[in-house]
């Protein structure tokens, strides 16, 4: 009888503790995505206005034929558009912890905002680029949101693809739903990998980690934006033999 209660009382107890650690623990959770979301709001500014008196400046020396320094303010550029997307990515990561990901519908023409995106990521890589576009109907969707998502899956071919290997964009109809996909010649992506990587912070361990920066946002932000439209991005990819990203929309 004694033994009973004891081990009831301890039961208890355990219970108690671990309600209080999981408390703990999402408080935790709470305070970190709050840091991430306060600290990102305020990068933001300054980094906006660097950018604008970097542009100016490299507009200055370009007009006084100075090109040692032209080249090396469109480097300061390039450096300050890579912080403005880390510091993006974590404004995302934020609002979605936050459920606030707010999305503004309007008919958009997938094929024009592609060739759009295709055509100013082509100024910064040797890549080659095939565009194969079906007809299409106009979506319902965040123009915005879904040139976002088409730069991450086109940005990641072109960071992860060796330079000069072709990446092909398709689009097609597929009776009530449109497809869009992104196809490398690459690495590819380990069949153990290709449901973690739509996971935040998640990137494939071993030489991709090591050689290209990134914070493994990128795919989970896209994936999400995605959803958010009643849509679904998937990934192909044998490893060795590239990777193809498709999503799909209503
Ligand atoms: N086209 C691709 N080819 C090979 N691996 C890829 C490709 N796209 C994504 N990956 C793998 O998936 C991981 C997650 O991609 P994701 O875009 O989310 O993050 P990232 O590129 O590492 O960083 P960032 O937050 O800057 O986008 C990458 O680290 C990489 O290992
Ligand atoms: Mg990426």
């Amino acid at each position: 009888m004694v033994a009973v209660v004891i081990d009831i009382t301890q039961r208890k107890a355990a219970e108690t503790a671990l309600r209080a650690s999981e408390q703990q623990l999402k408080e935790l959770l709470r305070l970190k995505d709050d840091f991430i979301g306060i600290a990102s709001h305020e990068l933001k500014t300054p980094v906006t206005s660097m950018k604008a008196y970097a542009e100016i400046v490299k507009e200055s020396m370009e007009q006084l034929g100075d090109k040692q320094n032209s080249y090396l303010l469109s480097r300061l550029n390039q450096q300050i558009d890579r912080l403005t997307t880390l510091i993006r990515h974590l404004l995302d990561t934020s609002r979605i912890s936050e459920g606030q990901l707010q999305l503004v519908f309007e008919n958009v023409d997938l094929n024009s905002l592609l060739l759009d995106r295709v055509d100013e990521i082509k100024r910064t890589t040797n890549h080659q680029f095939i565009c194969h576009l079906g007809k299409l109907p106009a979506v319902q969707g965040d123009r915005e949101r879904l040139s976002q998502v088409m730069t991450n899956l086109i940005s990641n071919a072109v960071k992860y693809a060796p330079a000069s290997t072709t990446i092909t964009v398709f689009t097609e109809l597929q009776e009530a739903t449109v497809k869009v996909t992104v196809q490398d010649e690459g690495p590819g992506i380990a069949v153990a990998d290709q449901q973690k990587i739509f996971e935040k912070f998640f990137r494939s361990a071993g030489k991709t980690e090591n050689a290209f920066q990134g914070m493994g946002l990128g795919l989970y932000i896209t994936a999400q934006i995605i959803q958010k439209h009643g849509g679904a991005l998937t990934v192909q990819s044998e490893p060795g033999n590239g990777a193809s990203f498709s999503f799909t929309l209503p």
